[in-house]
Order: C-alpha cells, then structure tokens, then sequence
C-alpha cells in the first residue's frame, strides 16, 4: 500500500497509540506552561513593582499600566527569556558531548525533551514578540500618553526652555527601536522557515544556517534592543525600587548567558573538538551496541 512500516514498540503500546490521534497539541503542552507561567510570574513582579508598592508606599496611583503598560514590559521580557531558553538546551548538549568525548551517546531524557520543544518555545516567543510589536506602536496613541505630554509641554512652557531637544535620549530611542524592528524581522525570517511548505525546500545545511545562525542573529539583536533600552539605567539605584531590579534586567540574564556560552563554544580549541566529535569522531573508545544512533538530527525537521 506505501506505507513505510514504524517499529513503535510491543503490544501494550496499542492503547496509547490507538489514543494518540485523539490527543490536542502533546508537543505545546510543555512550551505552553512554561511560557504562561514565564508570563504569569513577570506579569505578577511588574505589577507589584510598578504599581503596587508605590500605590502602598507613596499612594501614587499607577492601575491604569496594568491592562497595557504592564502587559507590554512583560511580553518582551517573555519573548526574550523564552528565546534563549531555545538556544540554552543546544549549549548543554554541546557540553554533554564534549564532555563525553563522543555525539554516540543519548542525552538524558530531559534534555532530549526539552531539545524537541524548541520549534514551539521559539514560535511561543515570536508570538510575545510579535504583540509586544504592535503594543508599542500603540503606546503613543493611548489617553495617557496624550495627558502626559500635554503636561510636560505645559511644565516646559512654564519653565520657558524653548527647546527640549536632548541629543542622548534621541540616539537611545533609534537605537532601540531600530535593533528591535532588525530583530523581529530576523525572528519572522525564522518562523518562515518554520512552515513545512517553506523549511521542505530547504536543505539540512540551508536549514542550520536560518534556525542556528540567524537564530542567534536574533538573540543578539534582541539583546541589543534591550540594552539600548535600558541604557544606564541598571546602573542607576533609582531604578532598583523596592530593592527590585528593572524588568529589562530580569529578562537580560538569560539571553546574556547563552550568548556567553555560544561564544565560549567557538574558541578554537573547543569547536574545533566539538566539530569533530559532530563528525563522529570519538575520544577514548569504539561506541558498543547500546550506544549507537541517537544524537544524529538534533535539529528536528521542519
Ligand atoms: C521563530 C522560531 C521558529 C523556529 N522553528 C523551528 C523549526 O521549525 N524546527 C526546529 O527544529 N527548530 C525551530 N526553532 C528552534 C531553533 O531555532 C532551532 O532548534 C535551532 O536549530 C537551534 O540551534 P542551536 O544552534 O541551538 O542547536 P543545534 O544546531 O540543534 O545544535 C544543538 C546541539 O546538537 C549537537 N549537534 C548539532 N549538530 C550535530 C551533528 N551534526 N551531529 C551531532 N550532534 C550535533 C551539538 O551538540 C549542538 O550543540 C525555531 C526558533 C524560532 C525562534
Ligand atoms: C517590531 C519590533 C519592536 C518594537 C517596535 C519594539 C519597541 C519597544 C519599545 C517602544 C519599548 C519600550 C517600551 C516602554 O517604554 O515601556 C521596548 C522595550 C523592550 N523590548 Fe522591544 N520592540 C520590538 C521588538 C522586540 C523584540 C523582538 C524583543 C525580544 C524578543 C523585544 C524586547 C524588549 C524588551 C525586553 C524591552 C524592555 C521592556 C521593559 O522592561 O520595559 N522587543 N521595545
């Protein structure tokens, strides 16, 4: 009939099998909570550092940031930390392996999980990335962006300064709007190749190329984007309220360390062997019979 055949395991096997046309997205399920978890958690810390606390501290009454404001500092610091945790798995393995002294040997079962959830964790991320896009370009439009600068252009007449022209504020904002924009049209580049009908005409090296190296293209543009943002504010102890960092901070730690590893891993002296050992080349011994396939195709397909 054409039908290749697929060693799926005994016969108690049959029930699941029998169910699993039956099941919704069992390879979201994952991705899916810890990105709404991610958000939930971020959500709650912006939400008592921006508007809580200085609601009980000072009775300032900021509720207004939390149907946009709040949702659009925390769906960035998502989209970023959900990012590297793409990227993060690919580092341990390289570690594993070089580690091993071998590629011939399987991951422990959580990484080969967490390995297989990329594609969903990556596509959750330019999802948040993607709407924190289009609530920014909402930002100025909004009532209280509209009062706000009403009222400094009142203050500012007031105080008769003809021109409030700062040249440091001007580079900060093109420099983060413009490695934000390059970044999410890097991440779209991504998700293209990630529908089968585009990722099937490319090639495993043209499809390394796109999700591995304009993958980290795309970290580190969104890293820069973040940094411009912030600017010197990390470094400023008005910024620490409440003894909590900024949110920005939060979402940098992550993306910062896998950069990090990624250039540790291309020191010569360590692609060099983990290039080898890709090309199954071994350190101290032949693979026995148990060892044999299994990290070939790390990169699932499209
Ligand atoms: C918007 C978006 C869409 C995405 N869509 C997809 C998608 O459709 N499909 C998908 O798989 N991912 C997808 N991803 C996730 C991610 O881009 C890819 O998984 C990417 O390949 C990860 O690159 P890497 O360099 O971290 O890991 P990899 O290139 O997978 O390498 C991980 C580790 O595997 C080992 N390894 C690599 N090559 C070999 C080899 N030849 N032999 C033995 N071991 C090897 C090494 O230890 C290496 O460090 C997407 C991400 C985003 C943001
Ligand atoms: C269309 C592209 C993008 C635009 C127009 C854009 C715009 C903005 C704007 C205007 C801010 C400041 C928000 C504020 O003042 O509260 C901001 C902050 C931020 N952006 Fe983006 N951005 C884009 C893409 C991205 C991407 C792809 C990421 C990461 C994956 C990202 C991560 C962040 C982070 C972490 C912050 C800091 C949030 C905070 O702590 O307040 N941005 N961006």
């Amino acid at each position: 009939m054409g039908f290749s055949p697929l060693d799926m395991g005994c016969l108690g096997a049959a029930g699941a099998l029998e169910e699993a046309p039956l099941r919704a997205f069992p390879s979201w399920r994952g991705p899916v909570l810890t990105t709404l978890l991610l958000f939930l958690f971020l959500y709650g810390y912006g939400s008592m550092k921006y508007v809580l606390f200085p609601y009980l501290a000072f009775g300032q009454n900021h509720f207004y940031q939390l149907p946009l404001e709040t949702v659009n500092q925390t769906l960035p610091a998502v989209a970023m930390v959900t990012l590297a945790l793409v990227y993060l798995p690919g580092l341990l393995a390289a570690g594993l392996q070089l580690s091993r002294g071998t590629k011939y040997r399987r991951f422990p079962s959580w990484l080969d999980c967490w390995l297989g959830s990329r594609k969903q964790l990556g596509l959750l991320s330019f999802l948040c990335a993607g709407l924190h896009g289009i609530y920014s370009m909402c930002l100025s439009i909004r009532r209280a962006a509209q009062y706000s600068l009403l009222n400094a252009a009142y203050r500012q007449v007031r105080a008769e300064i003809p021109n409030s022209w700062v040249e440091e504020k001007v580079w900060r904002s093109d420099l983060y709007l413009s490695s934000g924009i390059l970044g999410f049209g890097v991440l779209c580049v991504l998700a293209l190749t990630s529908l089968p009908s585009v990722g099937n005409t490319l090639n495993w090296r043209e499809f390394t190329f796109v999700q591995s190296g304009l993958g980290y293209a795309a970290l580190t543009l969104t890293v820069m984007h973040t940094l411009f943002f912030g600017w010197d504010m990390a470094f400023s102890p008005g910024s620490y309220s409440f003894y909590l960092p900024p949110m920005f901070v939060l979402a940098l730690v992550l993306p910062c360390v896998v950069l990090v590893g990624r250039l540790l891993l291309a020191l010569p002296c360590l692609a060099c062997r983990l290039t080898k050992i890709r090309r199954g080349w071994e350190t101290k011994r032949p693979r026995t019979d148990q060892e044999v396939g299994i990290t070939n195709g790390v990169v699932a397909d499209g």
